[in-house]
């Protein structure tokens, strides 16, 4: 459904991303796993059409984004919901606004249809009874499940998730992965999911892929990962300073 096909983007003369190739499973999640730098939100940005590669091609359902007008863009981005690092949470309205958001801007929905969605979420999200509450006024860990409810609310076709347990503590960032994991099971999207918490990713991630130099450099089941006898690979989920992953280019 989506496949990035020879993708290839530089900045200042750098290629970010050389020859990247990827299909991403329908209804499966996909957790993305590389270093910090290595073009993983470059990659993201590709797929919903924030960002034009110099070469290669997005496909999504076999049609190249990039060859699309404005407004049938716009069409696609529709089938998207999106879960951002920091949150992005609208800081000036409540919880509720924050989640109904999506809704009063795509739909015609009436207001007692709002907010029947957006209560039916907050009870999805864990989120129940914090609606009146303002985005400075809750934990990191409940913003996360905000943007999350927020992400989900139109029930989208495709999730991308950029980091979403990163700068949490390991016992939040548990409980976000475990939402994710229980979203997906409800709402069956395809999730994109981009991390470097190597435990959050065997744990949510149906395929594991490893973005490295500009591409993917393997795919497969955590346990095939786990399991992988390509070097990088296994010093990166080790997580060692021991391997050929040069540590002092950054
Ligand atoms: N809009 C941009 N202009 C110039 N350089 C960029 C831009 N976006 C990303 N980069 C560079 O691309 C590289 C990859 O960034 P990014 O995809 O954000 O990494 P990460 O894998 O941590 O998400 C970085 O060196 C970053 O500085
Ligand atoms: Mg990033």
């Amino acid at each position: 459904m989506i496949i990035l096909e020879r993708l290839t983007k530089s900045f200042n003369g750098i290629k970010v991303l050389n020859n990247l190739n990827i299909k991403f499973g329908e209804q499966k999640i996909t957790v993305v796993i590389g270093r910090s730098g290595g073009g993983k939100s470059v990659m993201l940005k590709h797929i919903i059409g924030l960002m034009r590669p110099d070469s290669g091609r997005v496909l999504i359902n076999g049609i190249d984004i990039n060859t699309l007008k404005r407004k049938e863009l716009n069409e696609i981005r529709k089938k998207f919901g999106m879960v951002f690092q920091d949150g992005a949470l609208f800081d000036s309205i409540n919880i509720f606004e924050n989640i109904a958001f999506p809704v009063r801007q795509h739909t015609k929905l009436r207001e007692s249809e709002v907010k029947d969605r957006v209560y039916s979420m907050l009870g999805d999200v864990g989120l129940s009874g914090q609606e009146l509450k303002m985005p400075a006024e809750i934990s990191g860990g409940m913003r996360k499940r905000v943007g999350v409810a927020r992400a989900l609310i139109l029930n989208p076709e495709i999730v991308l998730f950029d980091e979403p347990t990163t700068g949490l503590d390991p016992i939040t960032s548990d409980a976000i992965s475990n939402l994710i994991i229980a979203m997906h099971n409800k709402f069956k999207f395809t999730g994109i999911l981009i991390s470097h918490d190597i435990a959050g990713a065997y744990k949510m991630g149906n395929i594991i892929a490893m973005l490295y130099n500009g591409f993917i450099i393997e795919t497969g089941c955590p346990e095939d990962i786990k399991a992988s006898n390509n070097p990088v690979v296994n010093q990166f989920v080790a997580g060692s300073m021991n391997g050929p992953i040069d540590f002092n280019m950054v």
